[in-house]
């Protein structure tokens, strides 16, 4: 299956220059959807993972149906303001602006092997933040799983001494 079939590159959006990779339109095909998700279990299946994290939004949509899949359980981290109990933050810079992302404190334990889950590998700011929480609680980052890479944007060169895996590049 070629899963670029499923992507809407959709032009000028959110602002002009951008061509926008909708991955609604790979979503809503159910064997599309199972066929990524797939993928990115059998990359993570010797890894030993106890753990998955992925960022709001979409880290979420790609990190809960790989972790129902390897029964492992899925911690979400959010951006500034939404989890309701004690939280460690990271600043990030993003493709068009800046935010805080939030993890809470007791969410991995010291030791525990984690596989962060992404839609997209843009500039990379998403996921730095994203381990550095997760290393800031102990966790250590076994795998990095996108859907979509942008390989001009030259997010993996932030990430040299971690593995990733995308399944589409453009
Ligand atoms: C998008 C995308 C990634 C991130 C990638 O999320 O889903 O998480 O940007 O960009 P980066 O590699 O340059 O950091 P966004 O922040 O738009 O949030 P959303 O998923 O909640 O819409």
């Amino acid at each position: 299956m070629n899963l670029k079939d499923y992507i809407t590159v959709v032009q000028d959006w959110p602002s002009e220059g951008i061509q926008f990779k909708d991955i609604t339109t790979l979503m809503d095909n159910g064997k599309a959807f199972k066929y990524a998700v797939d993928q990115i279990v059998d990359y993570a299946k010797e890894k030993e993972i106890d753990i998955i994290v992925g960022p709001e939004a979409r880290g979420f949509i790609i990190g809960c149906p790989v972790a129902y899949s390897m029964e492992v359980g899925f911690a979400p981290v959010r951006k500034e303001g939404k989890l309701p109990r004690e939280t460690i933050k990271a600043d990030y810079g993003l493709e068009y602006g800046k935010d805080v992302l939030t993890i809470h404190k007791d969410a991995i334990k010291p030791g525990q092997r984690v596989l962060i889950t992404d839609d997209l590998l843009a500039t990379g700011g998403t996921i730095e933040a994203t381990i550095k929480l997760v290393e800031e609680l102990g966790g250590i980052v076994v795998g990095c799983a996108f859907l979509v890479e942008l390989t001009y944007l030259n997010g993996r060169e932030k990430l040299e001494q971690y593995d990733l895996v995308a399944l589409m590049q453009y």
